[in-house]
């Protein structure tokens, strides 16, 4: 339809009919719900308005779809077809790492391909929309949802976050085998108080716009259509009625000017929050921070409408908002289109090769070889003891892999008989060490625990205010090394742990975050050698939960401790830990050693509008290709206000053969040297600055430079 033919649209409808299009239903109201992803709501809606909504959440497949788009074209008084959206935010059927793991991979590439693929099974499914990218930065290992961000770097964070919109939208959200992005949870979500989700959030602007904000405007940029809102406060003021951050940051500053969609029942809990006075304070409130959708509450359906008769101002505002709403379902081609996906293109694309194999390398390259003193990788002859729950678990996909099918998944038991049926494995599929298991245990060559925690542990809501290791794992490994230490800990996990025992007495630890549905196949790849390990930590793994939040990319503060060793008194330290991370940003170990050159930089003075070049050379001196996650760090010396030790500024992970050298070169801009100065303006200022260029945030390879 021409932007013409929407207007004459939206002018034949009546003012009901348009809040109409601003509401979102789950499929509860369709009959037949699959899936709930909030807390219940029991408000009434008139005969058949559910078919009037413009719309539906959490509901997939192409027949289920078929028939509900055939209710909407029939009973809206219009016949506008509903928008079908749902979180396929690591996969549809074929389930990839989570994106916490992904962003463990430190390429943004591979989560291109990955939502590529995730898009072709969702579109065939007949989804048109998925609640992602989660572009919610996270220091806080207590918050459940980290394991739906990609860590704890605002640069790294934006580069996956626009990747994936990239890889789901393709050549355009109208195509068969896309679908479009919603940018989420805008904004700062991650930053929940204590790590407790949905909790407030209290920032500073500054932190806001240059830590939280770069993920959220990558996406934006990318061309994310939708832009969702977050459950917790800015400013103390509800994210979905914040009027600040939704139409001055949002749509102004970031010039967002697609379809705002609010968290499942978030404008109602704007009244919980206690700053809107009741359901119609909250809608009004709602529609003047210029949000579209009401995402899973009465507040639009049942108090926009009467007052909004008396008011030309909210009339006017529900016009623009049902205009957005309608224009994404022109861009999404459903006036000509409106049923997405068929019956053969679920059978061409479910579980296909090509997805499965994405799988399989996905998982490879997002795993973390944290520590290795030899043991890995395993001969393929080696005598084999596998113990754990964990080792035979089915939930290792993730949450938020709702369309998955469990009985597709494959355990790390089954995936070494189906990728090495020769191997000499035993598996003692139980978290309680018995004589029969530590007997197997004792005449192994390698023991391999596995640990962490199922995927139901992590997620939304779902916050813990402990992230060690848990006690039953701990005396398994105990019991374990009281009869053979040549142990390689496996890691299942949504989250960093806090493992420092296992960082002592492991021999090697693998951390495989959830690997998806044949993940667990790249997994033993990467321990019997056929794969080189190249995950890097994309969030701090701290020695213990007090030491959170934290990032590699702290302050000095005005008494820093370097290197400490033991209790500094009168500086900033603790007392019984170090300040620094168990395994920090960008670490990660390879079968291969990486040897890196000095930087060399084109010039030592960068002007305003000119460039600089950093260059090293990466030489593998080990016996296996690998491919390394080759960073680069900038450092501000001295600003008008405080600036980072040190921050992410480019990565590349070129594949470097066995004893081969290649040469790696960063372009620094003033662009990338921008924070909120003094007067919160976004410049770079003259000064001195150290840039580094290496294999982790640890790197010391360093070279200085001018900014005049
Ligand atoms: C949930 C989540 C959000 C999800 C939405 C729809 O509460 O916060 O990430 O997209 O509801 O399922």
């Amino acid at each position: 339809m021409t932007e013409l033919q929407l207007q004459e649209l939206l002018s034949e409808m009546s003012l009901g009919e348009k809040i109409e299009q601003m509401i979102q239903f789950h499929g509860g109201f369709y009959g037949d719900v699959k899936l709930i992803t909030g807390p219940g709501h029991d408000y009434s809606v008139k005969p058949d308005q559910q078919w009037r909504i413009g719309t539906v959440l959490g509901e997939a497949g192409y027949e289920h779809l078929k028939k509900l788009q055939e209710g909407f074209m029939e009973k809206q008084p219009h016949h506008i077809p509903a928008i079908f959206m749902s979180d396929v935010i690591h996969g549809y059927r074929t389930i990839y790492p989570v994106p916490l793991g992904q962003g463990a991979s430190f390429d943004p590439e591979l989560t291109r391909e990955l939502a590529e693929a995730t898009a072709k099974e969702a579109s065939a499914a007949g989804l048109h929309v998925t609640f992602s990218p989660m572009c919610d930065l996270s220091r806080d290992a207590r918050w459940g949802r980290c394991m739906e961000g990609t860590g704890e770097d605002p640069w790294l964070n934006a580069r996956f976050a626009e990747a994936m919109v990239s890889g789901y939208q393709g050549d355009g959200i109208d195509k068969q085998g896309n679908i479009a992005a919603c940018v989420k949870h805008f904004a700062a979500y991650g930053a929940a108080t204590a790590g407790r989700d949905y909790s407030g959030v209290e920032l500073c602007e500054r932190t806001l716009l240059e830590d939280y904000l770069p993920s959220y405007e990558a996406a934006v940029k990318a061309g994310a259509p939708l832009v969702m809102s977050a459950f917790n406060t800015i400013n103390r003021i509800p994210c979905s009625t914040n009027q600040w951050l939704m139409r001055k940051i949002l749509r102004e500053r970031m010039g967002f000017d697609g379809v705002v969609i609010s968290d499942y029942g978030a404008v109602q809990e704007t009244v919980v929050h206690t700053s809107s006075y009741d359901k119609k304070d909250a809608a009004a409130k709602a529609l003047r921070a210029g949000l579209d959708i009401d995402m899973m509450s009465d507040c639009y359906l049942s108090y926009l409408e009467e007052q909004a008769k008396e008011s030309e101002e909210l009339r006017r505002l529900i016009d623009e908002s049902c205009l957005r709403v309608l224009e994404l379902k022109n861009r999404l081609g459903l006036f000509d289109d409106p049923v997405r996906g068929s019956k053969e293109l679920e059978e061409k694309y479910f579980y296909c090769d090509a997805h499965k194999e994405l799988s399989v390398r996905a998982a490879r390259e997002s795993a973390i070889l944290l520590k290795n003193e030899g043991l890995l990788p395993l001969a393929k002859e080696c005598r084999i003891t596998v113990v754990g729950k964990l080792a035979t678990s089915t939930k290792i996909v993730g949450s938020w892999a709702i369309f998955a099918e469990s009985d597709k998944t494959v355990t790390f038991g089954e995936a070494v008989k189906c990728r090495y049926p020769e191997a000499k494995v035993e598996v003692y599929p139980y978290d309680t060490a018995d004589e029969k298991m530590l007997a197997a245990c004792k005449r192994s060559d390698a023991v391999i625990v596995c640990m962490g925690e199922e995927d139901e542990k992590s997620g939304e809501s779902k916050s813990i205010s402990d992230v060690s290791l848990c006690r039953e794992h701990q005396m398994l490994f105990d019991a374990v090394y009281g009869v053979n230490e040549k142990i390689l800990s496996l890691i299942y996990a949504g989250r960093p742990l806090a493992i420092p025992m296992l960082a002592e007495k492991s021999e090697a630890i693998l951390d495989a975050w959830y690997p998806g549905t044949f993940g667990n196949i790249g997994i033993w790849e990467l321990i019997f050698g056929d794969a080189n390990p190249c995950g890097r930590v994309p969030m701090s793994f701290p020695y213990t939960t007090g030491q959170l939040p934290m990032s590699y990319s702290a302050f000095t503060t005005g008494r820093p401790v370097e290197d400490r060793n033991g209790f500094v008194p009168f500086a900033s330290n603790y007392m019984d830990v170090p300040n620094t991370a168990l395994y920090p940003f960008g670490w990660g170990l390879s079968y291969s050693t990486f040897e890196y050159s000095s930087v060399v930089l084109s010039h030592d003075t960068l002007t305003e509008d000119g460039k600089i070049t950093a260059t090293v050379t990466v030489t593998n001196k080990g016996t296996m290709d690998g491919k390394e996650p080759v960073q680069l760090y900038i450092r501000d010396v001295k600003g008008s206000v405080i600036r980072p030790c040190r921050e992410l500024k480019g990565l590349q992970k070129p594949f470097v053969k066995a004893g081969e050298t290649v040469t790696v070169s960063f372009d620094i801009t003033t662009e990338l040297l921008r924070f909120y100065n003094e007067d919160m303006e976004f410049v770079a200022e003259p000064g001195e600055f150290k840039v580094w260029i290496g294999g982790s945030s640890l790197t010391k390879n360093e070279a200085e430079f001018r900014l005049a």
